[in-house]
């Protein structure tokens, strides 16, 4: 099967198309004909190793859409000839092995391609607002990052919610953070803290209740000025930084799990309409590094895909 993989660690001319053998399917596990492939920001960091230890040749990507070959003697809810999206390695190829638990059946009323560019993104939002910040009804949270992979769903997801949102991005993009449900589009490149507290002053709880900081760095730190008393800054980009913020505000990072029962609840979120994703680019699988410079560069609207098969 044609995949992209690497045989060391680098740059993006580490990125190659590559023959290698159909993956063999445990008995968990389903085998899946990948029809497109996401990529991310995360596909970058892992080729130049700073995800850790992989053996050689190892082939990118964490998402996909597809249709599934074959499954394990152990995997009763999933089958041959089921339209599935998953969360897993080893996407961007023309087969996957992947565990079932981690692969759900794709939204209906999405195409294929549509589908590949929802599992990290979508997976990650929803358990940020969802369980890692447990937005309510009702309250004020600020999206940093909100017309990213991440964010596009952070804002609908949250705002489904019956949440007041806002979110930073830059000025092109307003109309478009807009259209997601976001009640107030910030730039960034001016006093987004100053004119983020401005926007929540006349919202039900009078002050950001929380963040979602889809950036890191500067951004990451910036948020303990922009929040309320008692309010929580989650991030997914700034590990490891030491803050005492004070004022009774609550912090941390945490890494997305690839889980069935999201990409389940992600499912029924865009078959009810309260979902929809932004394709800003599909590439042919030859193309990986051009994908991979297109997210390094750090301005994608929505996601940029591969199309396998
Ligand atoms: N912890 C986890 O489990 C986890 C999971 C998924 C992703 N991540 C990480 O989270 C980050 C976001 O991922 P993603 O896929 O959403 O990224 P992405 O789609 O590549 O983000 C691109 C977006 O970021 C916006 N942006 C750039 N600089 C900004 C700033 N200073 N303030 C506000 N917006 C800014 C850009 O908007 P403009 O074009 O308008 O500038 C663009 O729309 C990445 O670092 C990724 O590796 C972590």
């Amino acid at each position: 099967m044609r995949a992209v993989a690497i045989e060391g660690f680098g740059g993006r001319d580490r990125l190659k198309l590559v023959d290698l053998p159909i993956p063999e399917p445990g008995p968990d596990d389903v085998l899946v004909r990948v029809r497109a492939a996401g990529v991310g920001l995360w596909d970058a960091k892992t080729r130049e190793g700073l995800f850790g230890k992989r053996s050689f040749p190892h082939v990118l990507g964490f998402e996909a859409s597809g249709i599934v070959e074959s499954a394990g003697e152990n995997v009763a809810d999933l089958g041959e000839g089921d339209e599935v999206y998953l969360y897993s390695g080893g996407c961007c190829a023309e087969y996957v092995a992947a565990p079932a638990k981690k692969v759900a059946c794709k939204p209906a009323s999405l195409s294929f391609e549509e589908a590949a560019g929802v599992p990290v993104a979508g997976s990650t939002a929803y358990q940020g607002i969802e369980e890692e910040i447990g937005l309510k009804e009702g309250e004020t949270i600020l999206i940093a990052g909100a017309a990213g992979g991440v964010g596009t769903m952070a804002v609908q997801i949250a705002a489904s919610l019956g949440a007041h949102v806002l979110g930073t991005a830059s000025p092109r993009n307003h109309d478009y953070i807009r259209s997601l449900r976001a009640a107030e589009a910030i730039d960034y490149h001016g006093d987004w803290v100053a004119a983020a507290r401005a926007a929540a002053r006349a919202t039900a709880s009078g002050g950001v209740d929380a963040v979602l900081d889809c950036v890191g760095g500067e951004t990451f730190r910036r948020s303990f000025e922009t929040v309320r008393d008692g309010g929580r800054v989650i991030t997914i980009v700034a590990f490891g930084e030491e803050i005492e913020p004070g004022r009774g505000i609550t912090h941390h990072a945490f890494s997305a799990r690839p889980e069935q029962r999201k990409l389940e609840k992600l499912s029924e979120m865009f078959d009810a309409g309260e979902l929809r994703v932004e394709i800003e680019d599909i590439l042919p699988l030859e193309e990986a590094a051009k994908a991979h410079e297109r997210v390094e560069a750090g301005h994608t609207r929505g996601k940029i895909l591969l199309r396998v098969g």
